[in-house]
């Protein structure tokens, strides 16, 4: 009885092979366990003749050492091994890269132009996107009848007697929060979204983004501005860039000119970009009306000031190229992963 057991036992412990945890441990169970097989033939041996005892019991141990070793076996096999489900696994392959985004054009753009700005001793301020009439207009000397005040130009949120809001179409009413909660000197540059009524084009948006410049302090002068804008545009764009300015108007800035750069992409040489003039206009500026200053409380008889306002998108097509505005807002990867990767 016991012997048929053994050999039984024996053939089967010897063909066990496994390359899974819970299947040894079964095994164990089984064989080992303290209500296994093994445990049992030792409790058939106790009821067994002492002649049958003395023929058994060395073959009895030597079967439960079998047993043993072989459990012993499978499991330092298993030790040696990392303990996960599927022994296949290479750990020294390099893992899966992460996707990593990269930063809009735009954000790229006016971090440049902050820094190159933070560099003169600007600080950056900012202003809320909805504005009421008084910042985004009236403070800034905006005749009653000008056409930005219309609906064509402008969304309007709410209409009231003199007192709308709408969205800003423009950065310089941070000049006026800024101006009226302080005291000069103010030197800052803001960076912002604004908005206009316009139908979307390759060449026009109903948003966009502005870097509004202000400098106030005594004895300011357009010479001020020229250099501050001068040494921008050979940061911005290179050693050598030309710049002139055009006399223009603004409601807020008196006198007020437009400056343009030699066009970035021919060098001046003529092209698309530049419409075969080799210039382009990058940007609107002045010195800030005595009106305005006034209009935030500022004493414009000892205080004088400069101001400037660029589109970033403008900036951002000489830099890079592009030429149609929709590409800033349509969100497609294949646009947007052509620029700089954020480092993390
Ligand atoms: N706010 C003007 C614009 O949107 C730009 C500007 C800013 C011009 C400051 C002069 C001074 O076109």
């Amino acid at each position: 009885m016991i012997q048929d057991k053994i050999d039984r036992y024996t053939a089967e412990i010897k063909a066990f092979a496994t390359g899974k945890a819970d299947e040894l441990e079964a095994f164990r169970i089984k064989f080992l366990g303290t209500k296994g097989l093994i445990k049992n033939l030792f409790e058939e041996f106790k009821t067994v003749s002492p002649e049958e005892k003395r023929t058994f019991g060395k073959v009895l141990n030597e079967f439960k050492q079998f047993a043993e070793a072989k459990y012993q076996d499978l499991k330092e096999q298993f030790d040696s091994q990392p303990a996960t489900e599927s022994s296949q696994l290479d750990l020294t392959l390099p893992g899966d890269g992460m996707a990593v985004g990269s930063r809009h054009p735009l954000s790229l753009v006016r971090n440049e132009i902050v820094d190159i700005f933070k560099r003169l001793g600007f600080v950056v301020a900012e202003g809320p996107e909805i504005e009421d009439d008084w910042h985004n207009f009236s403070a800034l000397n905006f005749p009653e009848e000008h056409p930005a005040r219309d609906m064509q130009d402008t969304f309007f949120i709410k209409k009231g007697a003199g007192n709308d809001i709408a969205l800003r179409t423009h950065t310089s009413s941070v000049q006026v929060r800024m101006m009226e909660a302080g005291k000069p000197p103010f030197r800052a540059i803001m960076p912002g979204r604004v908005y206009r009524n316009e139908a979307i084009s390759a060449r026009a948006h109903c948003f966009f983004h502005q870097v509004e410049g202000l400098y106030v302090d005594e004895n300011v002068s357009f010479s001020d501005l020229k250099q501050t804008l001068y040494h921008f545009v050979q940061e911005l764009y290179g050693e050598g860039t030309q710049v002139r300015f055009r006399p223009s108007y603004f409601p807020f800035t008196e006198p007020s000119a437009e400056m343009d750069v030699s066009c970035t992409i021919c060098k001046g040489a003529g092209c698309n970009m530049c419409k075969y003039s080799g210039w382009v206009e990058i940007l609107g500026c002045g010195m800030v009306d005595p009106n305005v200053l006034e209009n935030c409380g500022i004493d414009s008889k000892k205080y004088t000031g400069f101001a400037f306002g660029m589109g970033i998108e403008r900036i951002t097509n000489l830099k890079y190229v592009i030429r149609d505005l929709r590409l800033f807002s349509e969100n497609d990867v294949r646009f947007l992963g052509q620029f700089q990767t954020e480092v993390i």
